[in-house]
């Protein structure tokens, strides 16, 4: 069984996902697991995989960054590039811009032979800083995961995922996505709004578990 790292996670859905079919595991972010696992390293995901520090935290088969700090990538939040949220700066902007891009290419472009990295659409600044070589996304919906309507997954919620020696992941439910609710795009504000905009979802955890752990 093979050593995974699940990056940016504190949700354990998917290092979970991936235990169930017995291999080993871990998360890792900058705050601590919401499910206290002893299977969750609190630290930069750059120092995680850095080869330096292999006598540290091991070798890792996989890696696999679960939405990694979004906000300044995707498309959606654009706008803000332009004219800043409130209370923040124009500098902050491009400063956090400049700050996930390098996680985003660090990541793709670790050592790690196998790799994917999670994502939603991605606006044309963030794809100009990142090195993607001749990796092309590809993109899913949770709902193409649900098994049934009332299951979690059945969402609407473009996701992207950029990958290394790794299959695009295929469908596992068998919803058209009439159905699929949209409690992402319509999170009510709050603090918590960009952390539960980004849970993941644990049929595609699922799917990703048994089509990826296959080929580690
Ligand atoms: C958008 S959230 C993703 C949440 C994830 N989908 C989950 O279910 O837990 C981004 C996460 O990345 C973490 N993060 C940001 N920068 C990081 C870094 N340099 N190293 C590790 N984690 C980081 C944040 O603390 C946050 O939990």
């Amino acid at each position: 069984m093979a050593r995974i790292l699940i990056g940016c996670e504190c949700s354990g859905t998917v290092r979970d996902a991936f235990e169930a079919l017995g291999h080993e595991a871990w998360s890792c972010d900058l705050k601590p697991d919401e499910r206290g696992s002893n299977r969750h390293i609190i630290d930069d995901i750059l120092n995680v995989i850095d080869p330096a520090n292999e006598l540290i935290y091991g070798k890792w088969d996989m890696l696999a960054v679960m939405h990694p700090p979004c906000t300044r990538l995707c498309n959606s939040g654009v706008r803000w590039l332009k004219v800043p949220p409130p209370n923040r700066t124009l500098e902050d902007m491009w400063r956090e811009l400049e700050e996930g891009a390098a996680l985003f290419d660090a990541c793709l472009n670790s050592h790690i032979p196998l790799v994917a990295v999670e994502n939603p659409v991605m606006h044309k600044y963030a794809k100009e800083r990142i090195n993607f070589g001749d990796v092309e996304p590809f993109y899913v919906q949770p709902w193409h995961f649900a098994e049934a309507e009332d299951s979690p997954d059945n969402e609407k919620k473009r996701t992207g995922f950029w990958c290394k020696g790794l299959p695009k992941l295929k469908p596992t439910g068998k919803l058209d996505g009439s159905t699929a609710r949209n409690s992402v795009h319509f999170a009510s504000p709050g603090a918590d709004r960009a952390t539960e905009r980004s849970r993941f979802f644990p049929g595609m955890a699922r799917a990703m578990a048994e089509q990826w752990g296959a080929v580690a």
